[in-house]
Protein backbone atom coordinates (compact mmCIF):
# COMPACT_ATOMS: atom_id res chain seq x y z
CA UNK A 1 0.00 0.00 0.00
CA UNK A 2 1.29 3.36 -0.61
CA UNK A 3 0.08 7.20 0.68
CA UNK A 4 1.59 9.93 -1.62
CA UNK A 5 2.05 13.27 0.34
CA UNK A 6 1.60 16.56 -1.69
CA UNK A 7 3.31 19.45 -0.39
CA UNK A 8 5.64 18.02 1.75
CA UNK A 9 8.05 20.34 2.22
CA UNK A 10 5.78 22.90 4.00
CA UNK A 11 5.16 23.59 7.46
CA UNK A 12 2.20 20.90 8.08
CA UNK A 13 4.28 18.34 5.64
CA UNK A 14 7.57 17.71 6.85
CA UNK A 15 5.65 16.83 10.25
CA UNK A 16 2.91 15.42 8.86
CA UNK A 17 5.83 13.07 6.77
CA UNK A 18 7.12 12.24 9.98
CA UNK A 19 4.69 11.09 12.05
CA UNK A 20 3.40 9.13 8.77
CA UNK A 21 6.69 7.69 8.86
CA UNK A 22 6.03 6.58 12.45
CA UNK A 23 2.78 5.57 12.29
CA UNK A 24 1.88 4.24 8.94
CA UNK A 25 0.84 0.25 9.24
CA UNK A 26 4.33 -1.90 8.80
CA UNK A 27 5.26 -2.24 4.75
CA UNK A 28 3.62 1.23 3.45
CA UNK A 29 5.27 3.38 0.97
CA UNK A 30 5.44 6.93 1.50
CA UNK A 31 6.04 9.07 -1.04
CA UNK A 32 6.90 12.68 -0.30
CA UNK A 33 5.88 15.37 -3.19
CA UNK A 34 6.56 18.94 -3.36
CA UNK A 35 7.75 21.64 -5.88
CA UNK A 36 10.66 22.86 -3.33
CA UNK A 37 13.75 21.15 -4.37
CA UNK A 38 14.41 20.14 -0.67
CA UNK A 39 11.82 17.61 -0.80
CA UNK A 40 14.41 14.30 -1.52
CA UNK A 41 16.50 15.83 0.90
CA UNK A 42 13.46 15.46 3.76
CA UNK A 43 12.70 12.09 2.95
CA UNK A 44 16.15 11.15 2.90
CA UNK A 45 16.54 12.51 6.56
CA UNK A 46 13.20 10.94 7.99
CA UNK A 47 14.09 7.57 6.62
CA UNK A 48 16.95 7.28 9.05
CA UNK A 49 14.36 7.03 11.77
CA UNK A 50 13.75 3.19 11.87
CA UNK A 51 10.32 1.79 10.90
CA UNK A 52 9.47 0.34 8.23
CA UNK A 53 7.78 2.54 6.45
CA UNK A 54 9.64 3.32 3.13
CA UNK A 55 9.78 6.99 2.23
CA UNK A 56 10.89 8.24 -1.23
CA UNK A 57 10.93 12.47 -2.01
CA UNK A 58 10.08 13.54 -5.52
CA UNK A 59 10.26 17.50 -6.45
CA UNK A 60 10.12 19.44 -9.38
CA UNK A 61 6.75 20.45 -11.21
CA UNK A 62 5.02 17.14 -11.94
CA UNK A 63 4.25 14.89 -9.52
CA UNK A 64 3.14 11.89 -11.64
CA UNK A 65 6.06 9.47 -10.09
CA UNK A 66 5.18 10.17 -6.54
CA UNK A 67 1.35 9.63 -7.43
CA UNK A 68 2.08 5.74 -9.46
CA UNK A 69 0.31 2.99 -7.43
CA UNK A 70 -0.89 5.19 -5.20
CA UNK A 71 -3.99 4.12 -2.50
CA UNK A 72 -4.17 7.44 -0.52
CA UNK A 73 -3.32 11.03 -1.24
CA UNK A 74 -3.12 13.67 1.06
CA UNK A 75 -3.19 17.24 -0.17
CA UNK A 76 -0.86 20.12 2.44
CA UNK A 77 -0.17 21.85 -1.00
CA UNK A 78 -0.93 25.82 -1.41
CA UNK A 79 -0.12 29.07 0.70
CA UNK A 80 -0.90 29.06 4.37
CA UNK A 81 -2.67 32.04 5.96
CA UNK A 82 -1.38 35.15 6.97
CA UNK A 83 -2.09 38.00 9.92
CA UNK A 84 -5.35 39.84 8.62
CA UNK A 85 -5.84 37.25 5.42
CA UNK A 86 -9.56 35.05 5.69
CA UNK A 87 -9.44 31.58 4.35
CA UNK A 88 -11.17 32.89 1.56
CA UNK A 89 -8.31 35.52 0.62
CA UNK A 90 -6.18 32.47 0.18
CA UNK A 91 -8.79 30.96 -2.86
CA UNK A 92 -7.80 32.31 -5.83
CA UNK A 93 -3.87 30.56 -5.02
CA UNK A 94 -4.67 27.59 -3.86
CA UNK A 95 -8.11 26.78 -5.88
CA UNK A 96 -5.33 26.66 -8.94
CA UNK A 97 -3.00 24.40 -6.93
CA UNK A 98 -5.31 21.80 -6.35
CA UNK A 99 -7.28 21.82 -9.61
CA UNK A 100 -3.92 21.13 -11.19
CA UNK A 101 -2.56 18.35 -8.63
CA UNK A 102 -6.49 16.36 -8.12
CA UNK A 103 -5.85 16.54 -12.27
CA UNK A 104 -3.23 14.66 -12.23
CA UNK A 105 -4.24 12.51 -9.19
CA UNK A 106 -7.28 11.95 -11.75
CA UNK A 107 -4.77 10.28 -14.72
CA UNK A 108 -2.22 8.59 -12.59
CA UNK A 109 -4.06 6.81 -9.72
CA UNK A 110 -7.66 7.62 -10.19
CA UNK A 111 -8.89 4.88 -7.93
CA UNK A 112 -7.30 6.62 -4.91
CA UNK A 113 -8.83 8.22 -1.73
CA UNK A 114 -7.51 12.29 -1.30
CA UNK A 115 -8.02 13.78 1.47
CA UNK A 116 -7.51 17.59 1.50
CA UNK A 117 -6.12 19.85 4.16
CA UNK A 118 -5.11 22.80 2.22
CA UNK A 119 -7.80 25.69 2.87
CA UNK A 120 -10.37 26.95 1.83
CA UNK A 121 -11.63 22.89 2.65
CA UNK A 122 -14.93 24.27 1.72
CA UNK A 123 -14.12 25.35 -1.20
CA UNK A 124 -11.31 22.97 -2.73
CA UNK A 125 -13.35 19.84 -1.88
CA UNK A 126 -15.94 20.56 -4.31
CA UNK A 127 -13.51 22.05 -6.94
CA UNK A 128 -11.72 18.35 -6.73
CA UNK A 129 -14.77 17.04 -7.06
CA UNK A 130 -16.07 18.78 -10.24
CA UNK A 131 -12.50 17.80 -11.83
CA UNK A 132 -12.61 14.37 -11.07
CA UNK A 133 -15.92 14.59 -11.87
CA UNK A 134 -14.96 16.04 -15.55
CA UNK A 135 -12.42 13.53 -15.72
CA UNK A 136 -14.55 10.92 -15.26
CA UNK A 137 -13.25 9.02 -12.11
CA UNK A 138 -15.50 10.72 -9.22
CA UNK A 139 -16.15 8.01 -6.49
CA UNK A 140 -18.03 10.05 -3.80
CA UNK A 141 -16.69 7.97 -1.13
CA UNK A 142 -13.16 8.85 -2.22
CA UNK A 143 -12.90 12.45 -1.45
CA UNK A 144 -12.28 14.21 2.17
CA UNK A 145 -12.29 17.18 3.40
CA UNK A 146 -9.77 16.87 6.83
CA UNK A 147 -11.13 18.94 9.43
CA UNK A 148 -10.37 16.39 12.76
CA UNK A 149 -8.42 19.84 13.74
CA UNK A 150 -11.72 21.26 14.50
CA UNK A 151 -12.44 18.34 16.78
CA UNK A 152 -9.28 17.90 18.22
CA UNK A 153 -9.41 21.78 19.26
CA UNK A 154 -13.33 21.18 20.56
CA UNK A 155 -12.02 18.36 23.02
CA UNK A 156 -9.26 20.58 23.77
CA UNK A 157 -10.95 23.69 24.62
CA UNK A 158 -13.32 21.52 26.69
CA UNK A 159 -11.07 19.37 28.97
CA UNK A 160 -9.45 22.94 30.03
CA UNK A 161 -13.16 24.79 30.62
CA UNK A 162 -14.77 22.05 32.68
CA UNK A 163 -11.11 20.32 33.89
CA UNK A 164 -11.29 17.72 32.61
CA UNK A 165 -8.82 14.69 31.10
CA UNK A 166 -8.92 15.53 27.97
CA UNK A 167 -7.97 11.84 26.36
CA UNK A 168 -11.65 11.04 27.89
CA UNK A 169 -13.58 14.12 25.82
CA UNK A 170 -15.72 13.34 23.13
CA UNK A 171 -17.24 16.94 21.08
CA UNK A 172 -18.79 16.20 17.62
CA UNK A 173 -17.69 19.01 15.19
CA UNK A 174 -20.32 19.05 11.87
CA UNK A 175 -20.65 21.64 9.16
CA UNK A 176 -17.84 23.34 7.15
CA UNK A 177 -14.12 24.14 7.83
CA UNK A 178 -14.00 28.14 8.36
CA UNK A 179 -15.61 30.56 10.66
CA UNK A 180 -19.26 29.95 11.78
CA UNK A 181 -19.25 27.10 9.23
CA UNK A 182 -17.53 25.16 12.13
CA UNK A 183 -20.22 23.86 14.27
CA UNK A 184 -19.37 22.34 17.37
CA UNK A 185 -22.47 19.97 19.11
CA UNK A 186 -21.42 21.00 22.39
CA UNK A 187 -24.83 19.49 23.84
CA UNK A 188 -24.04 16.03 22.76
CA UNK A 189 -20.18 16.59 24.79
CA UNK A 190 -18.82 13.77 26.80
CA UNK A 191 -16.71 13.20 29.04
CA UNK A 192 -15.93 9.50 30.84
CA UNK A 193 -19.23 9.01 28.50
CA UNK A 194 -21.08 11.50 30.37
CA UNK A 195 -22.42 14.26 29.38
CA UNK A 196 -21.27 17.81 30.14
CA UNK A 197 -23.46 20.36 31.65
CA UNK A 198 -22.98 23.86 30.31
CA UNK A 199 -24.04 27.22 30.82
CA UNK A 200 -25.54 29.33 28.07
CA UNK A 201 -22.21 31.14 28.26
CA UNK A 202 -20.34 28.85 28.68
CA UNK A 203 -22.05 27.37 25.19
CA UNK A 204 -21.19 30.32 23.08
CA UNK A 205 -17.42 31.26 24.26
CA UNK A 206 -16.38 27.50 23.43
CA UNK A 207 -18.66 27.22 20.04
CA UNK A 208 -17.15 31.00 19.12
CA UNK A 209 -13.80 30.02 20.20
CA UNK A 210 -13.06 26.36 18.33
CA UNK A 211 -14.57 28.69 15.75
CA UNK A 212 -12.36 31.00 15.44
CA UNK A 213 -8.95 28.96 16.89
CA UNK A 214 -7.01 29.00 13.64
CA UNK A 215 -7.39 32.63 13.90
CA UNK A 216 -5.70 32.31 17.51
CA UNK A 217 -2.25 30.47 15.89
CA UNK A 218 -2.14 33.26 12.66
CA UNK A 219 -2.09 35.93 15.59
CA UNK A 220 0.35 33.84 18.12
CA UNK A 221 2.77 33.28 15.11
CA UNK A 222 2.84 36.79 14.76
CA UNK A 223 2.97 36.67 10.82
CA UNK A 224 4.59 33.70 10.61
CA UNK A 225 1.88 31.49 9.29
CA UNK A 226 -0.86 29.87 10.65
CA UNK A 227 -0.99 26.18 12.30
CA UNK A 228 0.94 23.48 11.39
CA UNK A 229 2.03 21.40 14.31
CA UNK A 230 -1.41 20.64 15.61
CA UNK A 231 -2.50 20.27 12.09
CA UNK A 232 -0.19 17.72 11.08
CA UNK A 233 -0.91 15.74 14.51
CA UNK A 234 -4.25 15.43 14.06
CA UNK A 235 -4.13 15.34 9.75
CA UNK A 236 -1.44 12.03 10.65
CA UNK A 237 -4.12 10.64 13.34
CA UNK A 238 -7.17 11.06 10.50
CA UNK A 239 -4.48 9.83 7.71
CA UNK A 240 -3.62 6.78 9.87
CA UNK A 241 -7.21 5.79 10.66
CA UNK A 242 -8.66 6.20 7.38
CA UNK A 243 -5.64 4.22 6.21
CA UNK A 244 -5.90 1.29 8.03
CA UNK A 245 -9.75 0.95 7.35
CA UNK A 246 -8.37 0.96 3.31
CA UNK A 247 -6.74 -2.51 4.72
CA UNK A 248 -10.03 -3.67 6.63
CA UNK A 249 -9.78 -2.18 10.04
CA UNK A 250 -12.90 0.08 9.87
CA UNK A 251 -13.38 3.56 12.01
CA UNK A 252 -15.46 6.51 12.25
CA UNK A 253 -14.13 9.83 11.88
CA UNK A 254 -15.57 13.35 11.33
CA UNK A 255 -14.82 14.53 7.57
CA UNK A 256 -15.76 16.68 5.52
CA UNK A 257 -17.51 14.51 2.57
CA UNK A 258 -20.39 14.15 -0.14
CA UNK A 259 -23.76 14.69 1.95
CA UNK A 260 -26.33 11.66 1.36
CA UNK A 261 -28.55 12.96 -0.91
CA UNK A 262 -32.06 13.69 0.56
CA UNK A 263 -30.17 14.41 3.57
CA UNK A 264 -31.00 18.24 4.05
CA UNK A 265 -27.18 18.95 4.46
CA UNK A 266 -25.65 20.63 1.96
CA UNK A 267 -23.89 19.03 -1.05
CA UNK A 268 -20.35 18.57 1.38
CA UNK A 269 -20.55 18.95 5.07
CA UNK A 270 -18.49 17.42 7.81
CA UNK A 271 -20.57 14.65 9.50
CA UNK A 272 -19.46 11.29 11.13
CA UNK A 273 -18.51 8.69 8.71
CA UNK A 274 -17.29 5.18 8.93
CA UNK A 275 -14.63 4.69 6.90
CA UNK A 276 -13.83 0.77 5.07
CA UNK A 277 -11.98 -0.89 2.58
CA UNK A 278 -13.02 1.92 -0.42
CA UNK A 279 -13.28 5.09 1.57
CA UNK A 280 -16.47 6.15 3.04
CA UNK A 281 -18.81 3.22 3.56
CA UNK A 282 -21.63 4.89 5.55
CA UNK A 283 -22.72 8.20 7.01
CA UNK A 284 -23.51 7.95 10.14
CA UNK A 285 -26.68 10.41 12.50
CA UNK A 286 -25.58 13.19 13.38
CA UNK A 287 -28.13 12.91 16.38
CA UNK A 288 -30.15 15.62 18.05
CA UNK A 289 -29.30 19.41 18.05
CA UNK A 290 -30.34 21.77 20.78
CA UNK A 291 -32.39 25.09 19.73
CA UNK A 292 -29.33 27.28 19.74
CA UNK A 293 -27.39 24.83 17.70
CA UNK A 294 -29.90 24.48 15.29
CA UNK A 295 -30.08 28.38 14.91
CA UNK A 296 -26.51 28.68 14.43
CA UNK A 297 -27.04 25.67 11.57
CA UNK A 298 -29.63 27.25 9.81
CA UNK A 299 -26.96 30.51 9.84
CA UNK A 300 -24.02 28.67 8.41
CA UNK A 301 -25.57 26.58 5.83
CA UNK A 302 -26.07 29.43 3.71
CA UNK A 303 -22.53 30.24 3.85
CA UNK A 304 -21.25 26.94 3.07
CA UNK A 305 -23.52 26.72 0.23
CA UNK A 306 -22.14 29.62 -0.79
CA UNK A 307 -18.35 28.65 -0.53
CA UNK A 308 -19.44 25.29 -2.33
CA UNK A 309 -21.14 27.20 -5.42
CA UNK A 310 -18.03 29.24 -5.98
CA UNK A 311 -15.67 25.88 -6.23
CA UNK A 312 -18.33 24.48 -8.53
CA UNK A 313 -17.76 27.98 -10.74
CA UNK A 314 -14.57 28.06 -10.49
CA UNK A 315 -13.76 24.83 -12.37
CA UNK A 316 -16.95 24.90 -14.91
CA UNK A 317 -16.95 28.85 -15.79
CA UNK A 318 -12.93 28.45 -16.24
N1 LIG B 1 -7.44 21.67 7.17
C1 LIG B 1 -6.92 22.30 8.22
O1 LIG B 1 -7.39 22.13 9.35
C2 LIG B 1 -5.75 23.24 8.05
C3 LIG B 1 -5.10 23.74 9.19
C4 LIG B 1 -4.01 24.58 9.01
C5 LIG B 1 -3.59 24.92 7.73
N2 LIG B 1 -4.26 24.43 6.65
C6 LIG B 1 -3.84 24.76 5.27
O2 LIG B 1 -2.84 23.86 4.83
C7 LIG B 1 -2.09 24.47 3.77
C8 LIG B 1 -0.59 24.31 3.98
O3 LIG B 1 -0.17 25.04 5.14
P1 LIG B 1 1.38 25.13 5.53
O4 LIG B 1 1.44 25.92 6.80
O5 LIG B 1 2.01 23.80 5.47
O6 LIG B 1 1.91 26.05 4.33
P2 LIG B 1 3.41 26.16 3.78
O7 LIG B 1 3.46 27.37 2.94
O8 LIG B 1 4.38 26.03 4.90
O9 LIG B 1 3.56 24.85 2.87
C9 LIG B 1 2.91 24.69 1.66
C10 LIG B 1 3.80 23.84 0.77
O10 LIG B 1 3.10 23.64 -0.46
C11 LIG B 1 4.08 23.63 -1.48
N3 LIG B 1 3.45 23.83 -2.78
C12 LIG B 1 2.95 24.97 -3.33
N4 LIG B 1 2.46 24.72 -4.56
C13 LIG B 1 2.64 23.39 -4.79
C14 LIG B 1 2.33 22.52 -5.86
N5 LIG B 1 1.73 22.97 -6.97
N6 LIG B 1 2.66 21.22 -5.74
C15 LIG B 1 3.26 20.75 -4.63
N7 LIG B 1 3.59 21.52 -3.57
C16 LIG B 1 3.27 22.83 -3.66
C17 LIG B 1 5.06 24.72 -1.08
O11 LIG B 1 6.30 24.56 -1.75
C18 LIG B 1 5.15 24.49 0.42
O12 LIG B 1 6.21 23.60 0.74
C19 LIG B 1 -2.56 25.92 3.74
O13 LIG B 1 -3.51 26.08 2.71
C20 LIG B 1 -3.21 26.11 5.09
O14 LIG B 1 -4.17 27.15 5.07
C21 LIG B 1 -5.30 23.59 6.80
Amino acid sequence: MKLTLLGAAGGIGQTLALLLKLRLPVGTELALYDISPVTPGIAVDISHVPTSVKAVGYSGEDPTEALKNSDMVLITAGVARKPGMTRADLFNINAGIIKNLVEKVADVCPKACIGIVTNPVNTLVPIAAEVLRKKGVYDKRKLFGVTTLDVVRAKTFMSELKDKHVETVRVPVIGGHSGPTILPLLSQALSEGRKVELTQEEIEKLTYRIQNAGTEVVEAKAGGGSATLSMAESGARFAVAVFEALLGDGCVRYAYVESKEGSGYPEFFAQPVRFGLEGVEEILPIGELSQYEKEQLAEMVKILENDIKIGKDFVNQA
